[in-house]
């Protein structure tokens, strides 16, 4: 141990035993316990396991089909090839046995609401398609995750997807990768080891650039490569030996490749643009926009809707040869996401993840009844909710003096303290909703995950007098007497303290967590202000490390481990929600974080499974003790969908390796005949020319 390592082990340790000398002399605050028992509340989505393998293959089919109006209209035309030339010489296969309703048909509309709006089509340079499953839908990843919420955790592994297949070499350290050969982008450009290499290189590891969701060099390990042996070939290479664990990163949404032929157009390494003109190159009404996944945009009004239409170049089949996707259609209202749920129940919309509990009675009320048009089943307590502190202290985000001082307090594990036990979680839940959905939560990994561990999950239990003791500890007094504590004399003129709370606007359960939060903390003193805005710009404030504290809705990492489990710590500079590095590239790791970050490399490198849930205890140990983040509340979502749709993935949760829209698989999805409307905005139609105005009809 290096002696300045020593010396933070020496200062946690003292921390520890200063804290445990507090709790036994019963000096101040309420003990450290485990956290109490989450209300019963039995899933209702009943998963059936199956054998990874059970779900899909790569194989060629002795023929292949399409929609009749696409043979008709575009190949008999003469604009655009056969079926069996579009398609990959071995496409992959969806398993009609895996299929719940079967084999389906071809027609029908996919109708989604979403509170999100798109700022482009660059999701590789950081643009935001508007959720709800838009982005999902567009592109297509090196491998697959979602699905696997219905695999055992013994069989566990991503499911190939663009890359095709992988090999290990002897020693573990090079990962060979092929790629689907002959498959399209959905203007007939062929996918190739260029798109893979234009994500890493020039999105990914590229400093000036933020894909969505993050990814970073360090999300599949610090000292990772990545190159092109051949068009359909890349190769790996990791310090770690068999880091099987990045293969979940390379799922949604984190290596989904956009079309190199048309981004390379604005990207500075190959024309003569800037960053920000490369990010922002793509807008929405840039329509017919490449596409790996099943459906490209067609159309697009500001506030009001975007149409995605099938793509014909897509790779993928049901065993029958029938091209999928079956349904022609996406539409995706731009309304709020409460009006998601609202929709989906009277039966306006098809789909729904409910996922904020305000909503809850209203739609379970209605679900029950006979003529209900929507089906409505919860799942496991994964949503989770913490109130994330900027542990940066060395310059993340450019902190002024004011924002400088708030992340010393950050840093201060008493003071987390204090506000954990300032925070009356039981009445948070049921200011969301009454009854047995949420959960007190403390922070760290969600209950509702097979690594849960109770008794290795701590809590410090209501206590606002407690809380005042520890506050004036840190010389934290109201000594204006206004209610509010003061800085101490030396900083910032001894002004009330002032933080602010970054929140997205876009949620109402985001927000009523706010301002419970900002109310429960008045009570010790403490002035915490809201800032609620757009989310477009609250995902830019918060990955920019522009804020105090937020409201952070978890990410799969808190609800499965298993996927983007290098956010669990900041074991990269770029990995964590709520600890980037400064400005010169390094970390100032709080002595927690250094155990947390030990923690989840050695996760990451090992792939027994006793071993891996031991750790799994200690992170859940550490990170609870440490306050590492403020846990506020969790509970279970339930998946909202039209009775009309078939094959609908059974007992998908909203929420585990990533959102349903994912988990469900849409392009298996099917309307019977029968129950068909006439709800397409563009029949018979399909993307026509990248920037073209709308699609073609032949
Ligand atoms: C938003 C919604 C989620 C889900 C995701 C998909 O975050 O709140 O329910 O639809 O988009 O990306």
């Amino acid at each position: 141990m290096t002696s300045h390592l020593a010396a933070r082990h020496l200062t946690s340790f003292l921390a520890a035993g200063i804290s445990t000398l507090a709790l036994v002399s019963g000096a101040m605050a309420s003990e450290m316990t485990i956290v109490p028992q989450q209300p019963d509340f039995p899933a209702q989505s009943k998963i059936t396991y199956v054998p990874r393998d059970a779900i899909e293959e790569f194989r060629s089919l002795p023929s292949y089909s399409e929609p009749e109006w696409v043979t008709e209209n575009f190949v008999d035309a003469g604009t655009l090839p056969p079926v069996e030339e579009r398609l990959p010489a071995e496409p992959l296969v969806f398993k009609t046995g895996n299929m719940p309703d079967g084999i389906g048909v071809y027609g029908g509309t996919l109708r989604h609401v979403i509170g999100g709006r798109p700022e482009g089509w660059n999701y590789q340079a950081g643009q935001s398609t508007g959720w709800g499953g838009i982005d999902i839908g567009m592109f297509e990843c090196l491998t697959r995750t979602a699905p696997l919420y219905q695999v055992e955790a013994s069989d566990m592994e991503p499911l190939p997807n663009l890359a095709k297949s992988w090999d290990w070499s002897e020693d573990g350290h090079t990962l060979t990768m092929h790629l689907i050969e002959g498959a399209k982008w959905s203007d007939g450009v062929p996918f190739t080891s260029e798109d893979v290499i234009f994500m890493w290189e020039d999105n990914i590891v590229d400093p000036n650039v933020t894909p969505l969701n993050g990814a970073s060099r360090e999300t599949f390990g610090s000292d990772t490569t990545l190159k092109a042996l051949d068009d359909y070939t890349v190769e790996w290479t990791f310090a770690e030996a068999f880091p099987r664990q990045y293969l979940f990163n390379m799922a949604y949404g984190n290596f989904c490749p956009g079309p190199a032929h048309i981004m390379k157009t604005k990207h500075p390494r190959y024309a003569d643009t800037t960053y920000d003109e490369y990010r922002n190159g793509f807008p929405p009404e840039m329509l017919n926009w490449p596409v790996m996944g099943a459906w490209a945009p067609v159309e697009y009004r500001p506030d009001d809707i975007v149409v995605l239409r099938r793509n014909p170049y897509y790779w993928k089949v049901d065993e029958e040869g029938h091209q999928l996707p079956y349904i022609d259609e996406l539409q995706y209202k731009l309304s709020t996401w409460a009006d998601r749920d609202i929709q989906t129940i009277a039966g306006s919309a098809d789909l729904s993840n409910l996922e904020q509990p305000e909503n809850f009675v209203v739609a379970l009320r209605r679900a029950a009844e006979e003529e209900a048009p929507a089906r409505l089943a919860f799942g496991p307590r994964l949503i989770g909710y913490n109130m994330r502190m900027n542990l940066s202290g060395n310059g993340w985000g450019e902190p002024d003096e004011r924002a400088q001082a708030v992340r010393e307090l950050n840093r201060n594990s008493e003071f987390r303290k204090a506000v954990t036990m300032a925070i009356d979680r039981q009445a948070l839940g049921d200011s969301l909703v009454r009854g047995p959905f949420t959960a007190i939560y403390p922070g760290g990994l969600n209950s509702g995950t097979s690594f849960y561990d109770r008794d290795s999950t701590y809590y410090y239990p209501y206590d606002p007098e407690g809380a005042q003791e520890i506050l004036a500890s840190l010389g934290l007094e109201d000594t204006d007497g206004n209610g509010i504590v003061n800085w101490p004399a030396g900083t910032l003129n001894g002004d009330d303290v002032n933080i602010v709370l970054l929140v997205s606007s876009a949620y109402n359960t985001d927000v009523n967590l706010a301002e419970g939060v900002i109310g429960q903390l008045q009570q010790v003193g403490l002035r915490v202000v809201q800032n609620a805005i757009e989310n477009n710009q609250y995902e830019s404030m918060r990955y920019g490390g522009d804020f105090d504290w937020m409201i952070l809705r978890n990410s799969p990492a808190l609800a499965s481990v298993v996927q983007g489990t290098t956010s669990l710590a900041p074991v990269g500079p770029r990995t964590s929600h709520n600890h980037r590095a400064g400005p010169d590239g390094t970390l100032d790791l709080l002595p927690h974080e250094e155990q947390l970050v030990d923690i989840v490399n050695q996760f990451i490198a090992t792939s027994d499974d006793e071993e891996r849930t031991e750790l799994m205890k200690q992170y859940q140990k550490v990170a609870t003790q440490n306050v590492d983040t403020v846990g506020l509340t969790e509970f279970p979502g339930a998946l909202i969908v039209n009775k009309r749709l078939d094959n609908v993935a059974s007992g998908a949760p909203i929420f585990m390796f990533n959102w349903a829209e994912d988990a469900i698989i849409r392009e298996r999805m099917f309307v019977p005949t029968d129950e068909q409307q006439d709800y397409q905005l563009f029949p018979q139609t399909l993307p026509g020319k990248p920037g073209a105005d709308g699609p073609v009809s032949g």
